[in-house]
C-alpha cells in the first residue's frame, strides 16, 4: 500500500497577468479552495510585480502564493534580480527553481539552481526544484540519467534537513505546454525514480512531494495524481482559468480518496 502523502497543487502563471485579471482569478480560486480538505494544499506562483496584490487578495486563506525565480545572491549590484528575502517580505512561501525554460533560455545550470534552492531555504522558502528531459534526451533513452543528474546537483548542496523541506517538480520539456502530457505510467515511472535517488539521501528525504508538471489538465489530473509517487502537480496553463484550476485541485481530492 502506498503511502499517503499529502496533494499539493501549484499554479505558475510564468509571465502571464494583468491586475484586473488577477483579482478575478484570486478571488476565484481563494474561494473556491475554502471547500478543499485540508489534506490538498493550494499554491500560486506568480510574477515578482504581483507579489503585494496576492499578499492582499490571498492573506489568511488557504491559497498560498510564491514567485517563479528567484537570484541565486543575497543582495547587492545584481540589476533585474530579485531576492528571496524580498518575497518572503511579501508573504511568499515558495519558489520555483530550475524551471526548464529558465534553463532553455536564461542558460541557468545544475549548479545555479542547487544555489538557488540554498538561497530560497535560507530566506524560509520552500524551493519547488524543477527537473525534466528533452524529447531528444527521452528518446536516446536518457531521461533518468538527465533528471537524475538535475536532482543530483541540487541535493549535493544541502543537508539532510534541508533536503526533506523541498518540492521536487518532474516537468518533462516536451510535455510543457504543449498539450502531450507524459501519460500516468510515464510520470510515475520517473518520480520513482527520482523518490528512490531522494531516498538514498536519508531522513525524512524519500517524503519529499513530488509533482508532475508538464499539461496538466482537469480531465488528465486525476489519473496522473492517483499514482503512487506523484504527490500533485506545478500547472502553467490551466492555473490561468480558475475553473480549470480548481478542477485540478478536486482531482488531487478524488485521487487521494481512491488510493
Ligand atoms: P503547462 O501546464 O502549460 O504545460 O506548463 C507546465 C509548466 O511549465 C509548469 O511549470
Amino acid at each position: 500500500m502506498a503511502k499517503q502523502r499529502a496533494k499539493l497543487v501549484v499554479g505558475n502563471w510564468k509571465m502571464h497577468g494583468r491586475l484586473a485579471e488577477n483579482r478575478v482569478l484570486l478571488q476565484a480560486i481563494s474561494r473556491g479552495a475554502e471547500d478543499l480538505p485540508d489534506d490538498v494544499r493550494v499554491g500560486v506562483c506568480v510574477p515578482c510585480p504581483y507579489l503585494a496584490q496576492a499578499q492582499t487578495l490571498l492573506e489568511g486563506g488557504r491559497v498560498a502564493w510564491g514567485v517563479q525565480d528567484i537570484s541565486a545572491h543575497e543582495q547587492g549590484a545584481y540589476t533585474g534580480e530579485v531576492a528571496a528575502g524580498m518575497a518572503v517580505e511579501f508573504g511568499a512561501s515558495y519558489a520555483i527553481v530550475g524551471h526548464s525554460e529558465r534553463r532553455a533560455y536564461h542558460c541557468e545550470g545544475a549548479d545555479t539552481v542547487g544555489v538557488k534552492a540554498q538561497r530560497a531555504l535560507a530566506a524560509g522558502l520552500t524551493p519547488i526544484v524543477c527537473v525534466g528531459e528533452t524529447l531528444e534526451q527521452r528518446d536516446a533513452g536518457n531521461t533518468e540519467q538527465i533528471v537524475g543528474e538535475q536532482l543530483d546537483a541540487v541535493l549535493a548542496k544541502l543537508s539532510v534537513e534541508e533536503v526533506a523541506r523541498i518540492v521536487v517538480a518532474y516537468e518533462p520539456v516536451w510535455a510543457i505546454g504543449t498539450g502531450r502530457s507524459a501519460t500516468a505510467q510515464q510520470a510515475q515511472d520517473v518520480h520513482a525514480f527520482l523518490r528512490s535517488r531522494l531516498a538514498a539521501k536519508g531522513g525524512d528525504a524519500a517524503d519529499v512531494p513530488l509533482l508532475y508538471g508538464g499539461s496538466v489538465k482537469p480531465d488528465n489530473a486525476e489519473d496522473l495524481f492517483s499514482q503512487p509517487d506523484i504527490d500533485g502537480g506545478l500547472i502553467g496553463g490551466a492555473s490561468l482559468k480558475g475553473k480549470d484550476f480548481l478542477a485540478i485541485c478536486t482531482a488531487a481530492v478524488a485521487a487521494t480518496a481512491a488510493r
